[in-house]
This record gives structure tokens, sequence and C-alpha cells, in this order.
């Protein structure tokens, strides 16, 4: 079967051996309870509605003046969206919500020490927060709209209160995430031209206390030999009043936040009218090659898109308990844990630690001790939570309506484990494929419509109108069971602005390879390149296979990673899986299979054969790995995705490069060993 399908497949198309999963209905009680029950949607957000269909959503927001148009092309692709109108991003996350819901909890903030108390911060007590935040940013710092300011903070609850300060004034933000080093924290000082940088003195991480300030010592020494002065450098405490780190303050340049804060109690600071094109914060992401990107994304459209798809993609209702496991340090937390949460008045948990401390059980008690009924992570903390403790979830007693996966495709026996043992059978999941540049969903299932297939992130959303392209530029129709590069044909309000500083880096990474006409100002001209490789089923349905990167050719045959690593997690005793392409002198390259098992099973010759004898029966012969290697872990990024690059490296006995920026540089060395025998 799987070589009729390969014949058929010309070397601008990837191969799919994938069988198709069975549909997953989600239940009454959840369809009866839901935001968005109606059909019609899709039709509403069709493309002959296109693009006024997006008022819908930025009808959820309070405009102090409506837009003059819609969708202003004259500068594509640099797409503008509501132009004319006038919003303010922190009014609508917080203020708006007083009238009703002052005393609701926005922010449950669970440090990571259990014997640490929960705090539960209302929309009023954020709201005082943010006010006199912003005062300081305004009148103590000298910022002003337009200004950039890089944060480099942890997951506290001092990130939202200071983003959300920033966007009162119409400050742009750029937060990197907190388990970045001090250098990389001053390329993207650096990059923004940064004078402020605000950060914490310490935070937990796996039981232990880390010295975080000493980053930004380093941040600033580093982006001082490039040219930006950082003048001054506000440091939050995570125990007001105590200093936690063990690096000197410096004087005249490094504040205590909660001692400036002093004199500003009680201030109030108006919301700035701000332009709904005018940028709202950048996002660094790494490209593969090159310097990192800051991906700007606007203000009225960024937040009109995450508000819509936060209601009626996550469902979340006022009475709920959201919480999503991503760090605010990336654009998921931005996203899904402050902005489109908080515009709808949601309460939504911030986790400051790991998720495997102290114990496997640590998510489910969280999830039982606050009532939390949404739950959002990524498939690498699923697998993980799944290797350490598989039949946990059963222990504790709590009900999720509603869980997310999010980051990277799920192979479908960890959906499997997801949706039986962490819903316990009775949670909706949806899959919510997406990039940092997209600022939101692109496809997902609308969860009380649209069934749940395992591995397939779903239909376009609402107003997404995704296609699929062969390398020569040709349509790949759904159903094929053909791969291709999958684009988006229309622009959406949630679509980064541009990259910083780097227009032409952003027309052409991202549009130039399937622009029809480059001096065109019709966006039906400028499809949007996401650089991932998937397949559309008849119904629609997309299965992403990763990055195009990521795809490997044996023998001419382009074969997706992913697909691979699905199959070796269908062997009961396979935890994580990685496939890395290396050199053969006749297939042009192999695949070579890495694996981490469950814990309690252990590593033989028969067992490596079983998970091989797996690709084989899955995909074909084709997919053999010319050798299983059972490892202990695999080097992983400090988000959690698998680092391939540094497999294959080590497979084909290549430098493997700079690995100090993984959460786990040691495991490198021990499969080093392994593989050069
Ligand atoms: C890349 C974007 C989405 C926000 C967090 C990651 C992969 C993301 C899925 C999914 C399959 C996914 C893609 C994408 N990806 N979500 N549900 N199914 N793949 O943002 O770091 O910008 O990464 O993550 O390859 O292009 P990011």
């Amino acid at each position: 079967m799987a070589e009729k399908e390969i014949t058929e497949t010309s070397e601008a198309q990837i191969a799919v051996h994938w069988g198709e999963e069975a549909y997953y209905a989600p239940s009454v009680k959840f369809i009866a309870q839901a935001n968005m029950t109606d059909e019609t949607i899709y039709d509403r957000f069709s493309l002959d509605n296109f693009p006024d269909c997006f008022k819908e959503y930025a009808d959820l927001l309070d405009w102090y003046k409506y837009w003059d148009e819609i969708l202003d092309t004259s500068d594509a692709p640099c797409f503008k969206w509501f132009k004319g109108g006038l919003i303010n991003v922190s009014y609508n996350c917080v203020d708006r919500h007083l009238a009703k819901n002052s005393n609701k909890t926005a922010i449950h903030f669970v440090p990571e020490l259990e014997e640490e108390k929960v705090e539960h911060i209302t929309y009023r007590e954020l709201w005082v927060r943010v006010n006199e935040m912003a005062a300081v940013l305004r009148d103590f710092c000298g910022l002003k709209a337009g200004d950039r300011v890089t944060l480099h903070m942890p997951m506290v609850a001092e990130l939202p209160v200071t983003m959300l300060a920033c966007a009162r004034l119409g400050i742009i933000h750029s937060q990197v995430f907190g388990g970045f080093s001090g250098s990389a924290c001053a390329d993207r000082i650096v990059d923004s031209a940064s004078h402020v940088l605000i950060t914490m003195d310490a935070y937990y991480r796996g039981g232990k206390i880390l010295d975080h300030k000493e980053k930004a010592d380093e941040a600033v020494k580093i982006a001082a030999k490039q040219n930006q002065k950082v003048d001054k450098v506000l440091v939050w405490q995570r125990y007001p009043g105590k200093y936690s780190a063990q690096t000197p303050m410096v004087d005249g340049r490094d504040y205590f936040v909660n001692d400036l804060l002093k004199d500003y109690y009680g201030v109030r600071v108006d919301p700035v009218k701000m332009p709904a094109e005018a940028p709202l914060f950048l996002m660094y992401t790494s490209g593969t090659t090159g310097k990192p990107k800051g991906c700007q994304h606007g203000t009225g459209g960024f937040l009109a898109y995450v508000a819509g798809t936060s209601k009626y993609v996550q469902d979340i209702h006022p009475e709920d308990v959201y919480w999503c496991m991503a760090d605010i340090g990336w654009i998921t937390g931005h996203s899904y844990i402050v902005y489109g949460p908080l515009a709808i008045c949601a309460s939504s948990v911030i986790f400051e630690g790991v998720p495997n401390y102290p114990d496997a059980g640590r998510c489910w008690r969280i999830a039982q001790d606050l009532g939390v009924n949404i739950f959002h992570t990524a498939p690498t903390a699923i697998r993980a939570l799944r290797k350490i403790g598989p039949d946990e979830p059963a222990k504790y007693d709590y009900e999720f309506k509603h869980m997310t996966t999010v980051g990277e495709p799920i192979e479908p026996e960890v959906w499997k484990w997801y949706y039986e043992k962490v819903g316990k059978g009775k949670a909706a999941i949806v899959d919510t494929w997406w990039q940092t540049e997209t600022g939101g969903f692109l496809c997902s299932t609308i969860p009380a419509i649209k069934p749940m297939k395992p591995g397939s992130a779903g239909p376009g959303m609402p107003g997404i109108h995704p296609i699929i392209y062969d390398d020569d530029g040709h349509e790949i129709p759904p159903g094929k069971g053909i791969a291709g590069n999958i684009c988006i044909r229309n622009p959406w309000p949630g679509m980064f602005q541009t990259i910083w500083g780097d227009r032409d880096r952003f027309v052409t990474n991202y549009f130039a390879r399937y622009c029809k006409d480059p001096d065109s100002k019709d966006w039906r001209d400028w499809p949007y390149l996401t650089g991932d490789a998937a397949v559309m089923a008849e119904d629609g349905y997309v299965r992403i296979l990763g990055r195009t990167d990521d795809v490997i050719n044996v023998s001419g045959h382009r074969l997706g990673t992913k697909e691979l690593e699905s199959a070796a997690l269908v062997v009961e005793e396979v935890a994580e899986a990685a496939v890395v392409p290396i050199k053969h002198e006749i297939k042009g390259v192999e695949p070579d299979l890495y694996v981490a098992l469950k814990p309690g099973y252990h590593a033989s010759e028969e067992l490596a054969k079983k998970i091989n004898d797996a690709l084989v029966r899955e995909i074909g012969p084709i997919a053999k790995a010319r050798k299983v290697w059972i490892v202990s872990d695999m080097p992983k990024t400090r988000s959690g995705k698998i680092m391939r690059r540094v497999l294959a490296s080590i497979s084909n006995n290549r430098d493997v490069g700079d690995t100090m920026t993984l959460a786990n540089p040691e495991i490198v060395e021990e499969i080093k060993k392994m593989v050069k025998g």
C-alpha cells in the first residue's frame, strides 16, 4: 500500500502513509454549554465575506473610535487591520471588567513551592497594580507610546502586570523567555533598541531558587558592547522587601520596583487611546539561520483575534478556571494566558514551576485544588507526564471540560492517553496549530461544532483559509494523501505586521515564495508561507508533519519525520521518539531513530527490533531505521522541543555545536558515547 502511494508522488511532493484516525465526538454536556455551536460561523467567515467578517471579533472589544477601513492593503504584505480605530489593550483586559467583575479572580498565581500560598488577584487588584506600574514606567522611567522595553521575567503575576502597564501607555514590550541566557537577552535588547530592562531577582524552578538578576548584569554588559546602553534596570522582588539574588544592585542603574511603587500608591494612569495598527509587542523567534526575528504584533487586530479565539476555541466562560501551562515568554503565553483570556474576563492560572516538581501529581493537584476545568499544554509536556506518571491523573479529583494541545504535532497514541487518562474520557480536545508569527490559531476544530481527530489539528479557523502547494506552486487538493507546503490564502487580524526593523526579511521569508506579483496591493496575491509541511484530508482537516526542514528524503521519497516518530510511539514501551537523517551512499539519507522509554522498561536488542518492525509495519520498508538508539532522555530546548539537529550531528559524526542553551546539555555526551561505541 505504501509502495503505491510513493510512486504517485513527484519530487515536489511529500508522500504520506498515515492511516486516517477515527473521529471522537465531543460530549453532549460539553456542547450544551459551549460558547459557539452555530455552524454558520464558517459561512459568515467564508472568503466571500472577507475581510468584513472579522468585525465579529472586533466587536468583542470596547473601542474609543471605530475604524475607517477594516483592512488596509496599500503596503502589502504589511497589512493594517481596523485602520483609523482607537483602542487600549489594558483598558480592554482590565478596566472594562470592573463594572461587573471587580471581585472576580483575574490571575491565580501558583508558586512552585507547595508550602507557599496561591495568590488570587482580582480584577480590581490587577487594575490597581497595573495603574501603579504604569505610573512608574511613565513618571519614573519617562517612557511613552512607541518606546521599546525589554522584559526578562519568570512566570510570576508581576509579568502580566508589567505587560499590561506597558500596553496602557502604548509602550512596546519585548518579553524574553526567562530561561534564556543574559546573552540571548542582550541580542534582543540591541535589536529592539531598549533603554530599560525589567527583570526579577530570583524565581523557583525544580525546587531551587535561581539567581535571575545575574543575567540582567550580563545582558546589559553585552548590549553595551554593541552600543546599546541600558539606562535603567527595574528589578521585581520574588519576595517584596527582600533581595533573593546574590549579585549586587548597581547604583544609579538598578532599582527595586517594589521601592519605586511606594511613590506611586494610589496613582491612576489614563489608558492612552492607541491607533489600532500601533505595535503592541515584539516576540522574538529563532529561524533556522541568522539572528532572531522580532515578530511585531499590532494592537486592535491582535487583541480582536485572541479574544475571539479564546472565546470560541478555548471556550472560556466567566465561571471557568483556565490553565494554560505554557510560559508567558512564548507567544502562547502572550496570546492565551494574558491577552486573550483577560480580554474576555477569564480567571487565568499562572504557574511558576515545572510540571514534575515535586512529583508526577503536581499538575493534577493544582487542577484539583483550584477547580481548573480548561487545561492547555504541549505534546512535550503530555509525553513527559505520561512517561513519569501514566496512571497519576486518576488519583486526583478534578474534571476538565476542555483541553488543548499546541506547539508540535501530537502522536495519535499520545493524544489518546491525553484524552482517556488526563481528560478521563470527558474533555473536548482542540489541537491548535499556529506560530509565533500568526498571533493566534490557524487550524483547530471549534470544539462543539467539529469532531476531534487524533493527530490532526483540524480545518482552518473561521476566516483562515489554508491551501497546500507543492514545490512547483501547484495546489494539492484535499484527500490526495500527499503533503506539501501549507500556506494561508488571506491575511487575518492576529498576524504579525512585520519583522521589527527588517521588512525585506519579512517579505522574503514569508511571502516571496508563492507571491504572484511583488507589486500587487491585492491580498489575494500574497499567500502566507508557514514553512510547515502538511497534508489535508478529504474532510479539510490538516495534519502537520513538522517544519519543511524536518522532512527527510530517502531514495527520492520525502518522508515526514513526525510520521516515523508516530509509528515508533505505537510501541507500548516508547515514551518519546526522534528521527534524524543520516547520510547513506545509495539512498541519499536513511532514518536514524532515537527513542526514550517509559519508566520501568529497559533497553534490549529485542525491543529495538520491535520498534523498527513497527516503522516497517506502519509506514513501509522504506522507513526502516538504520539503527534504533534507546537513550535515557532526548536533548531538549528550554521550551521542551526535541533538538533533532543535535541528534543529527551525533548520528552523522559532526560537531554538535553549542549545547549550553539546552535544558539538559549533559545528555549530549551520554548519547555521543553510545553512538560512537
Ligand atoms: C511551529 C511554530 C503555536 C505557538 C507555539 C509554538 C509547530 C505548533 C502545532 C500543532 C503541529 C504545531 C509548527 C509551527 N506547531 N502548533 N498543533 N500541530 N505542529 O510557536 O515556536 O513559533 O512554533 O510549531 O511546526 O510552525 P513557534
